[in-house]
């Protein structure tokens, strides 16, 4: 991974905040964006390895963490480069579990899957054991992944239950849920 290719190319990306929304992007590479939140835009760089350019450094800074700790497990993207305002990670593929869950059953198992998830995001030392079903991929193997990692930690207030998955799980889901 050559980060002076990388850095050439983000030159000729502008990436700004927007108070309450999606940021907003110029985009003058030849790389395609596949996607974009509040905090950054993703761009294609291969068929495996995306990157992600920030609105600003401590939003970058914080993800870079938090993936750096997710390192220890395989349920976040790898994590190949990063810069002040960017960082270069695993493309993560599957369904996401919002649209998932629009055809198929919240089953035990996958249940089981949310839980075991939920340790690893303490095990690996997130400040916020809560994530958005959005932002959870199903791999093909029946294992999830998750993007989007940046608001786990530096947080300074706890979070007593994972209020964000219970609920984008929907009623009947977090019922079966909180059976399982
Ligand atoms: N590692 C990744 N692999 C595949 N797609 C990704 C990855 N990271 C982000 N994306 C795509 O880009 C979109 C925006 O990224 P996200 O991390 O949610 O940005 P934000 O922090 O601004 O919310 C996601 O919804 C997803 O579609
Ligand atoms: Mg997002």
């Amino acid at each position: 991974m050559s980060t002076e290719y990388v850095e050439k190319m983000l030159k000729d990306i502008q990436v700004k905040n927007i108070e309450n929304g999606d940021v907003e992007v110029i985009n003058n590479s030849p790389l395609e964006m596949i996607g974009k939140g509040r905090q950054g835009a993703v761009f294609r760089y291969s068929d495996e390895i995306c990157i992600k350019v920030y609105g600003n450094k401590e939003d970058c800074e914080r993800e870079h963490y938090a993936m750096y700790l997710g390192q220890k497990s395989n349920s976040f993207p790898l994590l190949y480069a990063a810069g002040d305002n960017y960082i270069v990670m695993e493309t993560i593929k599957g369904v996401d579990l919002r649209e998932y869950l629009q055809s198929q059953p919240l089953t035990e198992q996958l249940s089981y899957k949310l839980i075991e998830l939920l340790i690893t995001f303490k095990k690996v030392g997130f400040d916020r054991i809560d994530h958005h079903k959005r932002q959870i991929y199903i791999q093909r193997d029946g294992n999830l992944k998750v993007i989007d990692v940046g608001r786990t930690v530096w947080r300074n207030r706890v979070y007593p239950y994972p209020r964000k998955l219970l609920n984008s799980l929907g009623k009947e889901n977090k019922a079966k849920f909180y059976t399982t």
